[in-house]
């Protein structure tokens, strides 16, 4: 995958799929898939770190993460999330920041929001860096949007959403995560654009879909968030293997002859 193919698929109706990783593991399995692409996203924050939001991720979080990522899966395309206000600088330290994600092994970069960052985008389109959008639920601004909430449901958050998505288009982006957003109005701005609209939570009418690699492999203890399919329930697939280490080890059972030198 290229940035540019992105917009071939599009053009040829193929859905792209994409989904995060962290970590270099992780990311030597993804490299067997079919997966198109891996987004090194800054949920790490949260899904790695622990936090309660994305507001804690950092550059210097991300780019140790993109890099392990990159090791893991040395031919996968790589998209690298710019962290919360790293875009929000001067030019000078944004392309620092752009820096050290591509350096440690991006693809392309990633940046929540389109009120006032186009000439940013701009810089680093035409600085040679490929730009990924984001628009609808951006979660580095959960305070401000007053929680996780499906953004775009009255009329003028639509109209706004769908302005920001030809804005980004024209500002240079090959590509746009839309989350959380009504399903009929990711499916229109999907028609209206020339750049591929990867989904989370947007629907089916989209280009493509991301997922949160723990979120579908099950790892989460707590309550999915509605847009989430399970593809294996993780969580309680490593729970019993644990356990049964455990019980292995106060049986005396582990390790066995096989399993010891002579
Ligand atoms: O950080 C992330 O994982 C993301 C996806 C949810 C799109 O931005």
């Amino acid at each position: 995958m290229t940035a540019p193919e992105f917009i071939t698929r599009k053009e040829q109706g193929l859905p792209i799929s994409m989904i995060t990783c962290y970590d270099s593991w992780s990311a030597a399995i993804i490299a067997e898939t079919g997966l198109d692409c891996i987004l090194v996203g800054d949920s790490a924050s949260m899904v790695m770190h622990g936090y309660e939001s994305t507001i804690n991720a950092t550059i210097e979080m991300m780019a140790p993460l993109t890099a392990a990522v990159r090791r893991g899966a040395p031919d996968a395309f790589i998209i690298g999330d710019m962290p919360f206000l790293s875009n929000r600088v001067s030019l000078d330290i944004v392309l620092e920041n752009v820096r050290q994600l591509m350096q440690a092994g991006a693809n392309a970069v990633k940046l929540e929001g389109a009120r006032g960052n186009l000439k940013t985008i701009a810089h680093i389109v035409d600085s040679g860096v490929p730009v990924m959008g984001h628009l609808g639920l951006t979660p580095q601004s959960v305070n401000q949007l007053g929680g996780y909430k499906v953004q775009g449901k009255e009329d003028q958050t639509r109209f706004m959403i769908k302005e920001e998505a030809l804005q980004l288009e024209k500002a240079g982006c090959f590509a746009i995560v839309m989350e959380c957003i009504p399903g009929s109005l990711a499916k229109e701005i999907s028609g209206s654009l020339s750049i591929p609209v990867i989904g989370i939570g947007a629907g089916n009418g989209v280009d493509g879909q991301v997922l949160v690699l723990q979120d579908m492999l099950g790892m989460n203890t707590g309550k999915d968030p509605k847009f989430v399919r399970r593809y294996l329930e993780g969580a309680n697939l490593i729970r019993e293997a644990l356990d049964q280490y455990h019980q292995d080890v106060i049986a005396r059972t582990f390790p066995s002859r096989k399993e010891s030198y002579k």
